[in-house]
């Protein structure tokens, strides 16, 4: 939670958009330092959410903003950068006043992971930012940079006492995905941040809790008492988890070959979804509630017995995609030839308890799909008994409530309604909530939401360590089993996946939705 000294409310700012007006949610006086500054992730979002937080007038004025990076750059090299970055991803106008306001605390410095020098270097802007622009010593460190190198950075930040929180103020460890890449590098790695940052100073970005939709997985369920009574194995058949991606790789092999569909989504984003959508309700909406209860809804969840007919995982070949023609995973630039990569990966998922006994939860995500979609269907079991004629509900499917993560974001409850004639006649119909039409705010990007939560000290989006362990140990059974069970099979871009998901499903006498 925020502690009040993290938070200072400004009576006028002339920078601050009318529509953030009633927003109390300001990050006091502080800093950012970002390790992987130029990275893809860094351009293109955190160094946009940086802008857009300053336009909407949610940083402090003096708020400093400084790149680590080998490149040779200097303090105008290093702005011009981040210029260019904002003026081409940010959401929100670029205005030169705020962004004249924003250069003033921007600041370079060179050097690798291992050289002492640059992190004194480091450590001599911080002070000199502490009296130029008031930033009371308050400094997240964002470590936007591969997994093996975390220890380093963390290390370099305990050895020149950086990580120190001296005189009240704080300091904070941003770590990216992927938190390891498997329950035993997690723990290790877990352990190393830990021997320099106490737990309430680390924050593990799942960027799809920065995501208003989301968030608002909680809303739905909590602030309104239609969909709660039905949300348990009486009433629900099964949910769907969906993240498809029309992309393929892109030029991340580096990070993807070898890492897959399975590591790199399910085991963050997905089972965070999943845990969202089938927790009980906190005692509260504060970070520790909300932990407890998701720890313990990842603690209950079973694998199927047989890992070869629950779980899928598969390759893209080449096909088609939005009328053009595109290459297959093993013809990407830097992919080995003979990878066993997932691009494509599915689960079914058992949550071992009262609420959920026998209803399965279907994950899958992949590459190079019909297109991007993230939806959350939950599928409702058929009414009991029909008083129509078989003949007249043909077109009747399951009751279903979806809530449609991106892109076209809201919530559709698909229900059956009479067509209107002279015959009773039964068929599907839906109901949509659109954000765009029912609020005038355009929807923050997430890593802004949670850029702004860390500078706040505000913990509730972010995994804890138990949440990231549990959901390896989800995971490694699977990974472990498709090793040892050779090359996963192919399916053809811009399609919805192999046959052997769509078997999967079968065999329960259920079928995927297609978005
Ligand atoms: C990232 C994955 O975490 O999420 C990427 O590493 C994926 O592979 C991305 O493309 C998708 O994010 P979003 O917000 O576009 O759905």
């Amino acid at each position: 939670m925020a502690s009040p000294s993290d938070t200072f409310v400004t009576g006028a700012n002339p920078l601050r958009d009318p529509a953030d007006r009633r927003l109390p949610r300001i990050a006091g006086p502080s800093g950012l330092v970002i390790f992987g500054v130029t990275g893809d992730l860094s351009r293109k979002k955190l160094m946009p959410a940086v802008y857009d937080l300053a336009n909407r007038g949610l940083l402090p004025p003096g708020f400093s903003l400084v790149g680590f990076a080998r490149r040779e750059w200097q303090h105008e090299d290093f702005a011009q950068e981040v210029h260019d970055a904002v003026k081409e991803h940010s959401r929100t106008p670029f205005r030169e006043e705020v962004w004249q306001q924003l250069i003033q605390g921007m600041r370079f410095v060179q050097g690798t992971f291992d050289d002492d020098a640059a992190f004194e270097q480091l450590r001599d802007t911080i002070k000199e930012l502490d009296e130029a622009q008031g930033t009371g010593g308050n400094f997240a460190f964002y470590l936007s940079v591969p997994p093996k190198f975390f220890p380093k950075v963390v290390q370099q930040l305990k050895k020149h006492g950086l990580a120190d929180q001296a005189d009240g103020a704080w300091r904070r460890a941003v770590i990216e995905k992927p938190f390891g890449h498997d329950l035993v590098s997690a723990k290790e790695l877990n352990a190393i941040v830990h021997e320099v940052f106490a737990p309430d100073q680390v924050f593990r970005i799942d960027h799809y809790l920065g995501k208003e939709t989301v968030q608002n997985i909680l809303a739905l369920r909590f602030a309104n008492t239609l969909f709660e009574p039905i949300w348990n194995r009486s009433y629900v058949d099964h949910v769907q988890i969906t993240m498809a991606e029309d992309i393929g790789i892109g030029g991340r092999a580096g990070y993807y070959d070898g890492i897959g569909a399975a590591r790199d989504v399910i085991q963050n984003h997905l089972l965070q979804l999943l845990a969202l959508t089938a927790m009980e309700e906190p005692a509260s909406f504060d970070a520790d509630a909300l932990a407890a209860e998701k720890t313990k809804v990842l603690g209950a969840v079973r694998l199927p017995e047989d890992l070869g007919k629950g779980t899928v995982l598969a390759q893209y070949a080449g096909g088609w995609q939005g009328g053009e023609k595109v290459i297959g995973y093993l013809q990407e630039e830097g992919i080995d030839p003979h990878s066993k990569t997932d691009t494509y990966a599915a689960v079914k998922l058992r949550i071992d308890n009262r609420r959920w006994a026998g209803v399965p939860f279907y994950l899958r995500t992949g590459k190079r799909l019909g297109r991007r979609v993230t939806e959350i269907a939950v599928v409702f079991q058929r009414a009991p008994h029909s008083p129509f004629d078989h003949t007249a509900t043909e077109e009747l499917g399951q009751n279903a409530l979806v809530i449609r993560v991106q892109p076209d974001e809201g919530v559709t409850l698909r229900f059956g309604s009479k067509v209107p004639g002279t015959s009773m006649e039964v068929r599907d119909v839906s109901m949509d909530f659109a954000y765009g039409e029912s609020f005038t705010e355009s929807s923050p990007e997430a890593y802004e939401r949670l850029i702004l939560d860390v500078l706040l000290g505000d913990a509730n989006l972010f995994p804890r360590t138990e949440e990231v362990e549990l959901s390896w140990k989800i995971l490694d059974p699977i990974e472990q089993y498709w090793e040892k069970n050779g090359k996963p099979p192919q399916y053809s871009a811009g399609t919805w996946g192999p046959v052997e998901a769509d078997e999967m499903l079968e065999r329960d006498g259920r079928s995927w939705r297609r978005p």
